[in-house]
């Protein structure tokens, strides 16, 4: 067991560990060894949203090699989206007997009554992500500080348009992700504290006048969606006038809006590609910014979110506290649920080699 972990670990390499002992403290080390061999053999429970976005995949594998290093078998399924199979995957998981249940929830009201039978059969559930809302059944939240995500977003578009130096005004659009994810007024509301005094200012005008989270949401976070609404702004209310600036809070909604921008022309000429930020470092968006077309991204090291959420597996099943660094800001309408925050990091083409390759996320093969 103590050489299979030990090999684990190398193979998880030496800049990864030492992040994740940071990030995780103490779980990582000494007692933990003896309690994972009291809970080995016991399943643990993974249901992650979707396959169609590859961080998804990335945090399943990374939360199942994480827990089966600590001696647990796994259980990973993906819910394509679609909030009914979560529930009944879930359901699945709860008579299949797992001992407990790692959750990045499709819609986050739609869990309770499934998260009270968890509750009902003593499994104790993490959120992992995504928070889920209106149960008490949420022991603990695993995620990174979310409204700083769309600061970083918001930072990054004023100091590139040069507003902090009078510069101005310039034409912005505002995307936010999925109406029923916790996360996205966290984005949104942190990207608006930093953008609309300049929007009260004028030096940042919305031409599509859409500055409200509910005309501005892009369900399940679809990159098509995006694209559509793009589009139509686009073509109503940029016949004359040139886009400088697109707020957006995931690649995958980036990718999308790129492909309406270059279909009117953008990239190409003189009209410049809007400064365009987004979420989660995702390989084609990297290789994009690489390019020169999306422009920015914050990335979330998923390898210690997983880290995060199975040593909070493990503490609980071993009847130890996990370690949260956060009791206040996640009230999911029953409870504050306790949490461990990671931070995020804005990565642009200044600066993706010495985080992201020299950081061992990806490789510099993978980037070309
Ligand atoms: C959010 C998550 C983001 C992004 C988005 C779309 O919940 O925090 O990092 O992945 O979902 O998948």
């Amino acid at each position: 067991m103590r050489n299979r972990r030990a090999a684990l670990a190398a193979i998880a390499g030496a800049a990864s560990l030492a992040l994740s002992l940071t990030a995780c403290g103490q779980s990582g080390e000494g007692g933990s060894k003896e309690d994972t061999g009291s809970a080995k053999g016991g399943t643990i429970g993974i249901a992650m949203p979707t396959k169609s976005s590859e961080r998804w995949i990335a945090d399943g594998n990374n939360v199942k090699k994480d827990l089966e290093s600590k001696g647990y078998k796994t259980k990973l399924v993906y819910g394509e989206d679609d909030p009914d199979q979560q529930v009944s995957q879930i359901e699945n998981l709860i008579t299949q007997g797992v001992k407990a249940i790692i959750v990045a929830a499709i819609d986050n009201k739609s869990l309770g009554n499934v998260l009270q039978q968890a509750k009902e059969a003593n499994i104790p559930v993490i959120a992992y992500d995504r928070l889920i809302l209106g149960t008490p059944n949420v022991d603990y939240y695993a995620s990174f500080d979310n409204e700083k995500v769309g600061q970083l977003q918001a930072n990054y578009i004023v100091d590139k348009l040069g507003l902090k130096s009078g510069k101005g005004p310039f034409n912005i659009e505002l995307f936010a992700g999925s109406n029923d994810d916790n996360n996205t007024k966290y984005f949104f509301n942190g990207a608006m504290s930093v953008l609309k005094p300049y929007i009260d200012s004028k030096k940042l005008v919305v031409r599509s006048g859409q500055t409200e989270l509910t005309q501005v949401t892009t369900l399940r976070w679809d990159g098509a969606t995006a694209q559509r609404r793009m589009d139509d702004i686009l073509t109503k209310s940029y016949k004359s006038a040139h886009v400088d600036a697109v707020l957006s809070p995931y690649d995958g909604i980036s990718i999308g809006i790129l492909s309406a921008l270059k279909s009117d022309g953008y990239g190409s000429g003189n009209k410049a590609l809007p400064v365009l930020t987004g979420q989660d470092a995702e390989l084609a968006s990297v290789k994009s910014i690489i390019a020169g077309q999306q422009t920015q991204t914050v990335y979330k090291d998923l390898r210690q979110l997983a880290k995060v959420a199975s040593n909070m597996v493990d503490a609980v099943l071993n009847g130890k506290k996990p370690e949260v660094n956060d009791t206040k800001s996640y009230d999911n309408g029953a409870k504050v649920v306790p949490s461990y925050l990671l931070q995020p990091v804005s990565v642009d083409k200044t600066n993706y080699q010495k985080v992201l390759v020299d950081g061992g996320y990806y490789t510099a093969d993978q980037l070309k």
